[in-house]
């Protein structure tokens, strides 16, 4: 198993691809806490690991809260003894209306959920990870946060916001052994793309816009996510990799 001994803090970890992510690692051995504003979606991921045999801890968290964040990373150290893997995966999207009929409230809630998030999720957990001798940390981004779609103001700003985060992380606390990387994903059938399926018009298009054709699935994402936490990704940093079935090219 990969991540024997290890601590992961997923955050988002109660739906899609967070819940995805948070099974892929327990499923090989690493105790998972997974952090969310929905309880009851948190704790079923942790019911789900640990019906399996798996470790993992529910921590009601708002990743856009300095001080539940920081609740969330002692827990962690205290519940499981360190922390060696963090994935800031958290997010909304925006209502989608063209940037002049966007509110400014709605404009900071995106950016502060969605970048601030990501700020914080990286600033206190460096220390952890530092103390246990380095480790991985995975920011969700997103195929709009490589290229601009109409309506998606905030959400496009957010997440191509996190592309550079991730890359100013990684150049800062490589020195200690520590790889910070994004995930860029296309259209992934969860929660938050379901406003999409029920559009008539528009998904036909949507749903096939990448050299697959055809929507991904949280799984596939959770693969890309696990593979960037181990070993195998050992030398690389800094980077967003698209797992978007080709969306980015399309
Ligand atoms: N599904 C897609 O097509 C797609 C594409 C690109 C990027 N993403 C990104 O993937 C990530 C996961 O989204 P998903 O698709 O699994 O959607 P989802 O809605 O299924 O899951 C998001 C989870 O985050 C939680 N959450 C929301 N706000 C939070 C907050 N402030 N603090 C803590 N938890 C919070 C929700 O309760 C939910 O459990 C997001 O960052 C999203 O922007 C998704």
């Amino acid at each position: 198993m990969k991540f024997t001994g290890k601590t992961a803090i997923v955050t988002g970890g109660g739906s899609g691809i967070g819940r995805a992510s948070a099974l892929r690692f327990a499923k090989e051995g690493a105790a998972v806490v997974v952090a969310d504003v929905n309880s009851i979606a948190g704790e079923e991921t942790v019911n789900f690991i640990q019906a399996t045999g798996g470790k993992a801890i529910f921590v009601y968290a708002d990743v856009a809260n300095s001080k539940q964040i920081q609740e969330l990373i002692s827990t962690t150290v205290s519940t499981f003894g360190g922390l060696h893997i963090l994935c800031n995966n958290a997010g909304i999207g925006n209502s989608e209306v063209r940037s002049v009929d966007l509110s400014e409230e709605e404009w900071d809630q995106v950016i502060d959920i969605n970048l601030k998030g990501v700020f914080l999720g990286i600033k206190y957990a460096i220390p952890e990870l530092i103390k246990a001798g380095g480790g991985a940390i995975i920011n969700t981004s997103s195929l709009l946060g490589l290229k601009g779609q109409k309506y998606m103001s905030a959400y496009n700003a957010s997440k191509a916001g996190v592309v550079v985060l991730t890359q100013n992380a990684a150049l800062e606390y490589g020195k200690y052994s520590i790889r910070v990387n994004a995930i860029a994903p296309g259209v992934i059938d969860t929660n938050i793309i379901q406003g999409w399926k029920q559009n008539d018009r528009k998904w036909p298009i949507i749903s096939k816009a990448n050299a697959l054709g055809r929507i991904g699935t949280p799984d596939e994402v959770a693969n890309a996510i696990v593979f960037l936490a181990s070993e195998e990704a050992s030398f690389i940093t800094g980077a967003t990799l698209s797992v978007d079935g080709g969306g980015l090219t399309f």
